[in-house]
């Protein structure tokens, strides 16, 4: 079956683009699949699926991507901002080059190439822009706040944005997966590594705790194939939701705990991620401090 439609897809080099790509291809949509690296989508391109070269922290990548498909198709139908970056580390020991990388990537990648995206759209009078939020964007959490900012700023763009494009006929999806098998939480670990095990961070004297931490992570982690069927089914729904939630935790259990009071909420993190512990230790030492 051919489907009318085109659809654009970014940070399609693995993961949830990558199964979102094939899903798409599979019902017949014309996909265009596009990456930082050409090579880590080579596979898509020997099935026939078109690929595109797109950083999403360059504007002139993002405008020359998208100029490409709207001069081989006229349109874009549907847009899937789904490239990004994961970052765990504590807040005052991040590189400043990780804290742009990080917004730059999830937040204004998105943002821009939603602009790019929309004003084609806006003529056409149609189109579905879907936005790959986080569970993180509606529970900040230790060691990954700076992801869970990035997240949490993309949900109200894409909240304010679907008001906004209304007018037009244009949805504007989020969606906010839990933990899923991919590799975003192994590609961040090294420099998380690196920076706790040093013992100059004042860290250092949970860094194994906090290291353990995305490991939990990773093994809640669910299969990308259930989640990419799942969003599917609610694409091709008569009525397209607004947010969509898939995986551990992204329905009652996260949400539960994003409603407690933040008193509570810090209790929980501190015992879980090992910061009360630290503070034993440091009134421990400024205890033996005073008897010296
Ligand atoms: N997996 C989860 O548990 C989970 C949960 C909630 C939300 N998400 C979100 O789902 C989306 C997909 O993540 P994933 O889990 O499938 O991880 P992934 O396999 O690492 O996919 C992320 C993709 O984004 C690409 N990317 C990174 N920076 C880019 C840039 N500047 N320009 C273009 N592409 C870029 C990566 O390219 P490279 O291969 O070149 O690095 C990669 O292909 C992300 O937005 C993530 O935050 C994931």
């Amino acid at each position: 079956m051919i489907v009318d439609k085109v659809v654009l897809i970014t940070g399609c080099g693995g993961g949830i683009g990558k199964s979102l790509t094939k899903a798409f291809y599979t019902y017949g949509f014309r996909v265009y699949a596009s990456s930082r690296s050409l090579d880590s989508i080579n596979d898509l391109k020997e099935i026939g699926i078109n690929t595109l070269r797109m950083d999403v922290k360059d504007r002139l990548s993002i405008e020359r991507a998208v100029n490409e498909v709207i001069e081989k198709e006229g349109k874009i139908d549907i847009l899937i901002n789904n490239a990004g970056v994961s970052s765990f580390n504590t807040w005052i020991d991040i590189p400043d080059e990780e804290l742009e990388d990080v917004i730059q990537t999830n937040f204004l990648g998105a943002v821009r190439t939603t602009k790019e995206v929309a004003k084609h759209m806006i003529k056409e009078r149609t189109g579905l822009i879907i936005n790959i939020g986080s569970v993180a964007g509606f529970l900040p959490m230790p060691i990954s706040g700076l992801y869970c900012a990035s997240k949490a700023s993309l949900h109200s763009f894409n909240d304010s944005l679907r008001v906004e494009l209304s007018p037009f006929s244009i949805k504007v999806m989020l969606v906010m997966p839990g933990p899923i098998k991919t590799d975003i939480i192994n590609k961040s670990l090294p420099n998380f590594k690196e920076i706790l095990s040093n013992p100059e961070s004042p860290y250092y004297p949970i860094h194994k705790e906090l290291l353990d931490r995305p490991l939990t992570s990773i093994k809640n982690q669910v299969p990308v194939e259930g989640f990419t069927d799942s969003l599917m089914k609610s694409i091709f729904s008569s009525r397209i939701p607004n947010h969509f939630k898939y995986g551990p935790g992204s329905k009652f259990g996260l949400v539960f705990l994003s409603w407690l009071p933040t008193r509570l909420i810090d209790f929980i993190f501190s015992k879980k991620f090992g910061f009360s512990k630290l503070k034993s230790i440091i009134q421990k030492n400024g205890q033996n401090k005073k008897d010296n």
